[in-house]
């Protein structure tokens, strides 16, 4: 978020974006399907700390969102984000992987691109995909 703010302050852009999190680390992984290398509550940041090295208050397009997805995707503000152009899923798992595509693509198992939040030609960036992709393709053999 930190680079993206950057990008945008030096090109004069203010579009708004938007970070979750649980800061309080990653749930637990579900064993068969998530690398043992990852633990519940593992990267657990205040909020606070993340709230002042993204210097918030003076950037009020940047925002955070603190919550488990399973909860904060689904209730506002997410439920009334506009389209995305770009989302960056960053969350290891592959359970908080799921849940963060079927915010961005409620159809996504069907059709990708209808009723969909993503708009133009977006770019879903996914994070630690070798896992993500071996737990995507058992769903999708
Ligand atoms: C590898 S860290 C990345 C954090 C951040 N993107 C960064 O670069 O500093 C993974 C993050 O995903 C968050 N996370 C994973 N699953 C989550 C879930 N279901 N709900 C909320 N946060 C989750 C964890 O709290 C953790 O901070």
């Amino acid at each position: 978020m930190q680079v993206l703010a950057e990008i945008q302050e030096r090109r004069g852009w203010r579009r708004e974006i938007w970070g979750f999190d649980s800061f309080a680390g990653l749930p637990a992984r579900q064993a068969g399907v998530d690398p043992t290398i990852w633990s519940e509550g593992q990267y657990a940041t205040p909020f606070e700390e993340v709230q002042l090295r993204l210097q918030l208050n003076s950037r009020p397009w940047l925002r955070l969102v603190k919550g488990w997805f399973q909860e904060s995707l689904i209730a506002d503000p997410a439920a009334s984000i506009g389209p995305v152009a770009y989302a960056r899923i960053d969350s290891d798992l592959y359970a908080s992987c799921v849940e963060s595509l079927a915010f961005l693509a409620p159809s996504w198992s069907s059709t990708f691109g209808r009723s969909t939040r993503m708009s133009g030609s977006p770019v879903i960036l996914v994070s630690g995909w070798r896992p993500i992709l071996a737990g995507l393709s058992s769903i999708w053999a």
